[in-house]
């Protein structure tokens, strides 16, 4: 198993390139099997397990796949198999959306039930809410998830909580089902609207996207196009709270700056300077800042997938801080490994209550999911002397090349294989 070894207290200097979102790619690769005629290619794909994942899969199902650097370019017209029951179906929450897209195609689908870290229950009922309204059948037998349908009909479909995952999952059955699909109360994410554009440009006519209802006319089929993956909001979002948390000054090329405002307003409250330039944003910091309350929320709210690296950062900073972790039960993993390296963090429930301390000391921790793997990399950045972040898979998952990005920004920091 590899592991990073991180010796803390550098200011963050330069500028680095954000890849492409990993929650839009992961979804866009499997809505690439929707299309019948002609190839997609697909550019601006992160180089992380998350998409070496579902890349596997889609060749599982009998996909033809050419990646080169950050494309992909995939043939789906010759789909050999409707089942989708590899370990990699397993192991990541994202290959629930190849119950949607094969259902949209082909009528038809089996897939395992995913998994994803484990930051909470993460039910799928509202997904299965959705395609049985849109007139399949939905049965979880062995495991898997099984859906098939004579036909899919449009309807109106009002989700009962906001879930990213069942709007798009829900969006990419109704866009080959007959007639007139109505979804509200759904997710704004920016990775929503990416996924609705790809599949406009494969033809199909989705309205409303990044708005609370979400229209779809049903098209007879989709083919493929050239599309490429919008940046990631989450990994910009953690390098702009490292670089607040270490000092410095550092500029984060391409993103969306709107995509990233909950984030900076929170940096700009604790008294970092945030400027936005086109598409890159500098963040200016001292490294001396106070304490904030966090709230995590659907999108346009603060994210909850940097809800961990934020923690981080608010173990330093001055006074008392509040977060509320709306989304996620268990997403607090990260606390007591925060807590090796002296943080002064009292969690209850879905709150941490984080009293700043001085400093950080290194320690040995471990990532315990993805995004508490970032903030134990942030953590090992501003601590005083060596951190050793274990279980590294996990952030592997998510960030492309983290060590490589922050070496480039004046941070010692280096990957040991094991
Ligand atoms: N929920 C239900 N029923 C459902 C679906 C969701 O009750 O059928 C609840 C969940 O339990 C949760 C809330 O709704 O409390 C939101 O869940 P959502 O469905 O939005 O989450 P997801 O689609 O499983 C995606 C991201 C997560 C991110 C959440 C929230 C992907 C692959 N995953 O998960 O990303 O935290 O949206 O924004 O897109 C990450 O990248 O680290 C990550 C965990």
């Amino acid at each position: 198993m590899d592991k990073l070894v991180i010796t803390g207290g550098n200011p963050l200097f330069g500028s680095i390139e954000i890849n492409g979102a990993k929650n839009a790619a992961v979804a866009i690769l499997p809505a690439a099997i929707m299309a019948s005629k002609n190839k997609c290619v697909i550019d601006n794909i992160p180089n992380i397990e998350d998409v070496h994942c579902i890349e596997r899969i889609l060749k599982s199902l009998g996909c033809d796949i050419k990646t080169k650097k950050n494309s992909a370019t995939i043939d789906s017209t010759h789909i050999a198999s409707l089942s989708a029951n590899t370990d990699d179906v397993r192991k990541m929450r994202a290959s629930y959306y190849l119950i949607g897209a094969l259902l949209g195609r082909f009528k038809k689908a089996s897939v395992e039930l995913p998994g994803g870290c484990p930051i909470g229950v993460r039910p799928i009922d509202q997904h299965i809410k959705g395609f049985e309204a849109l007139g399949a059948k939905v049965k979880i037998t062995h495991g898997s998830v099984m859906v098939e349908a004579d036909e899919l009909i449009g309807t109106n479909i009002f989700f009962d909580v906001v879930s990213v995952g069942a709007t798009i999952n829900v969006m990419l059955a109704a866009t080959l089902a007959k007639g007139v699909t109505t979804l509200e109360n759904v997710a704004k994410e920016p990775h929503v609207v990416d996924v609705a554009n790809f599949l406009n440009s494969m033809g199909a006519n989705i309205k409303g996207a990044g708005t609370d209802v979400i229209r779809i006319v049903g098209v007879e089929s989709l083919s493929g196009c050239t599309y490429s993956v919008i940046p990631d909001q989450i990994e910009a979002g953690t390098y702009m709270i490292a670089s607040a948390a270490c000092g410095g000054e550092v500029t984060i090329e391409n993103v969306i700056p709107k995509h990233l405002e909950s984030i900076s307003a929170k940096l700009v409250e604790m008294g970092s300077e945030i400027r936005e330039n086109g598409d890159s944003i500098t963040v200016k910091s001292s490294g001396n800042l106070k304490g904030v309350n966090i709230k995590t929320q659907p999108y346009p709210g603060f994210p909850t997938d940097v809800q961990q690296p934020m923690s981080t950062l608010l173990t330093v900073a001055k006074g008392r801080s509040i977060i509320n972790e709306s989304i996620w039960e268990s997403r607090f993993k990260h606390v007591d490994e925060l807590k090796k390296m002296g943080a002064n963090i009292k969690v209850e429930g879905r709150t941490a209550i984080i009293d700043g301390v001085d400093k950080l000391t290194g320690a040995v921790v471990k990532a315990t999911d993805l995004r508490a793997g970032a903030a134990m990399v942030i953590a090992g950045l501003i601590a005083e002397g060596t951190t050793e972040v274990l279980s590294i898979e996990h952030i592997d998952r998510g960030y492309p090349n983290i060590e490589d990005k922050f070496k480039a920004l004046g941070a010692y920091i280096h990957r040991e294989c094991e």
